[in-house]
């Protein structure tokens, strides 16, 4: 496994891969990897010959510089993970290769909606800031398959409409949530959670579980209700949305069996540590864009 921090040694390597007709599946991550980013790593490794993981912490993600400052940075131990799974390269750069001073990064796509609800309303300008460096690495790496996780499910929708509007050859490959025992979805924030809220935590599945077991039984509105005051009632949580919506449009829908594709979303706060999680409730038989 190499790590590379230049933007040219990275594409050198890449380009010579490619011209031996190897193809490239890139994981892009902020790093305080965990098992949730391995399986990115390991879906890649079995869909391509090469793998590529970035580390970078991007700025332009973060509404709060506070959230930016306290975002972890393991860089030694996620080296030693990435090299246990089947990852060949690391690019670990440092923000001016990521946006050189002489070169505009900046995207204006009108993402039709998708970046205005459940995550949109309450994080200004976040998803800008990850389809911008996600357009960036992937204009760097030109990956053909670019791994991402289903636990950011209005992260993956923007970054393949992103995908489509560019016309990029680049195909987006969703991995499924990976959970920990207990049900709760892994996730990098989870280290600054008690091991006490760690079992409560547990809660927003089961909650996730009952509305997908309900949906064709109540309306969306009453389904997310009962859910907001069942997460509101547990000891430390407070919950900021609980949304049903189309999995295309991300619009709220009425009643799930309108939609062919229908997700139940979610984020909630335990001790200043913001949790999101999702349930697909219907996904369409021919949608190949997830892992199996
Ligand atoms: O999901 C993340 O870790 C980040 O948003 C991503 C996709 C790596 C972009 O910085």
């Amino acid at each position: 496994m190499k790590t590379i921090t230049t933007v040219l040694e990275l594409q050198n390597l890449i380009r010579s891969y490619m011209d031996n007709g190897r193809t490239v599946g890139f994981a892009p991550t902020m790093g305080a990897l965990h098992n949730g980013h391995m399986a990115l790593m390991n879906a890649s490794a079995a869909e391509n010959d090469i793998t590529v993981c970035s580390i970078f912490v991007n700025p332009t993600q973060f509404n709060e510089s506070s959230d930016l400052e306290k975002y972890p940075r393991t860089l030694d131990k996620d080296q030693k993970l990435l090299k246990n799974n089947k990852v060949d390269i690391v690019f670990a750069p440092h923000t001016t290769e990521v946006y050189p001073e002489d070169l505009d990064t900046t995207l204006s796509i009108d993402f039709n909606g998708l970046d205005s609800e459940m995550e949109g309303e309450f994080r200004p300008g976040h998803f800008a800031g990850v389809a911008q460096v996600v357009k960036r690495l992937v204009d760097i790496v030109t990956p053909d398959n670019l791994y991402m996780g289903q636990k950011d499910f209005q992260q993956f929708s923007i970054i393949q409409y992103m995908l489509n509007h560019i016309d990029s050859k680049t195909k987006l490959r969703v991995v499924p949530i990976i959970r920990e025992s207990n049900g709760l979805a892994m996730s990098s924030r989870n280290m600054r959670l008690s091991a006490s809220m760690k079992e409560t935590a547990k809660e927003i599945y089961k909650v996730l579980k009952y509305v997908k077991r309900n949906k064709y039984r109540e309306n969306a509105r009453n389904l997310e209700s009962y859910a907001m005051q069942r997460l509101a009632k547990t000891d430390g949580f407070k919950p900021e949305y609980f949304t049903i919506a189309d999995g295309y449009t991300l619009q709220k829908i009425d009643r799930v069996k309108d939609s062919e594709y229908a997700v139940a979303c979610t984020a909630v706060w335990a001790e200043g540590v913001r949790l999101i999680d999702n349930i697909i409730l219907r996904k369409p038989r021919k949608m190949d864009i997830f892992v199996k």
